[in-house]
């Protein structure tokens, strides 16, 4: 057996409390150990506490002396576009130059670009382009991440991306949560409902089949799907057993909250323009927002979403990167962390809660990852700083220390 002790943490910041995702007041409360200490046993933890306690406990064990140094839960990216080839520099100096979103997609940049050079890599490549991705997500203290496929648009090509999200997960340090998203933009060979079709009858059928994913996505958004071809491909996949997540009310206000709490999804993503009355939807159906600042950043808009209004209403909220070429370039959770206090007017210590342990409960997994707690799997992060706020407040700045994943050391600065 072999035994692991952290000791002395400025802070052990960690999120233990009720075994369910947290709401209203409950998203400030860190349950904050000062001098803390966590003893790891065969890559579980087994006891935290003050150092002193665990220092008793730790007899053969090997000393991690985080002195002076902050210990958080690894963070839990509960949406990333993770798996994609190529960049799209193109469309980012053409926004730099005042066009937006949609005017770049329609001009031949957006989805269908990247969707055209992962097409065209192969397996190995685009698994190789996206172990780097891994390797920055590890870097900036992530463990855990929601990995969408969406890229290939044929079935081949959303195979070969779910498949190289599974190697991600077999052959890196990074958890990837899989998830189906065929129905992220219509292929230029195809007309909207019969891409539908293939989507619902072949690829879901084949996913489901070699258990590719757990969960299936939509983009309900003008110019993409809309609500009906939504409706219908997340009611099938509902039917095969996988849960929902969904890309809604991004760039319009279409009712997708609601669309989302009709279909009681696990989450609903972005939500720029969702209202009151959608936040009520939510709320109503249990559904957790999962907001994307870093999207709204890197379009160059100031529309984020209404992060207090939902977390007064009582939603369960997660914050995330959006990892992606186009519109989330970043695996950063400290810029996120940066932006929801900056831009959303979140605290840090709700910003915290956002991106860990109700993060791992938006992707089934609260009862393993997400805090600092007895029994859960030893991922966490070590950072050069004292106290938690400061993940928030220097941006642009790395202060990642150390990143351990199941008690080993996958991540040293
Ligand atoms: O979440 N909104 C749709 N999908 C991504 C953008 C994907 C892309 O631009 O490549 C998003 O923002
Ligand atoms: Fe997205």
């Amino acid at each position: 057996m072999k035994s692991l002790a952290v000791l002395h943490a400025s802070q052990l910041v960690t999120l233990a409390g009720p075994k369910r995702a947290r709401v209203g007041s409950e998203l400030s409360e860190l349950a904050i150990i000062h001098d803390g200490g966590m003893l790891i046993r065969d890559g579980a933890i087994v006891a935290t506490g003050a150092s002193a306690e665990i220092e008793k406990q730790a007899r053969g064990a090997e000393i991690l002396d985080a002195a002076g140094r902050l210990v958080l839960p690894g963070f839990v990216d509960a949406h990333t576009h993770l798996v994609f080839a190529g960049k799209r520099l193109d469309d980012f100096e053409r926004r730099a130059r005042g066009e937006t979103y949609e005017q770049i997609a329609s001009a031949g940049g957006g989805i269908w670009s990247t969707v055209e050079k992962t097409r065209a890599a192969t397996e190995d490549d685009l698994f190789a382009q996206s172990k780097t991705h891994a390797g920055w997500f590890l870097q900036g203290g992530t463990t855990t991440v929601e990995a969408k496929s969406g890229y290939g648009l044929t079935l081949e090509d959303e195979l070969k991306i779910l498949r190289v999200i599974r190697r991600l997960t077999l052959e890196t340090p990074l958890e990837c949560v899989p998830t189906f998203l065929g129905a992220h933009a219509v292929p230029r060979e195809h007309k909207a409902p019969e891409y539908l079709d293939l989507v619902v009858n072949e690829m879901l059928p084949r996913i489901v089949a070699e258990k590719l994913a757990e969960f299936c996505d939509v983009f309900y958004e003008r110019g993409y799907f809309d609500l009906e071809q939504s409706r219908k491909v997340l009611n099938a996949a509902g039917q095969r057993g996988l849960k929902l997540r969904a890309h809604v009310d991004q760039l319009t206000n279409s009712g997708g909250a609601k669309l989302a709490a009709e279909l009681r999804t696990t989450t609903a993503d972005h939500l720029e323009k969702t209202d009151t009355e959608g936040v009520k939807a939510l709320k109503s159906a249990g559904v957790q927002p999962v907001l994307l600042p870093g999207s709204v950043y890197a379009l160059g808009s100031t529309a984020y979403p209404r992060a207090r209004e939902m977390i007064e209403a009582g939603l369960a909220l997660v914050i995330a990167t959006d990892f992606n070429p186009g519109s989330s370039p970043t695996p950063s959770m400290s810029m996120v962390l940066s932006l929801a206090c900056t831009q959303m007017k979140m605290s840090p210590a709700e910003a915290i809660t956002a991106s860990t342990i109700n993060a791992a409960y938006s992707l089934n997994r609260g009862d393993k990852i997400g805090s600092l707690e007895a029994g859960k799997t030893a991922n966490f992060a070590i950072f050069d700083c004292e106290d938690y706020r400061e993940l928030a407040y220097w941006f642009g700045l790395s202060q990642t220390h150390a990143v351990y994943a199941g008690g080993q050391c996958v991540f040293q600065a």
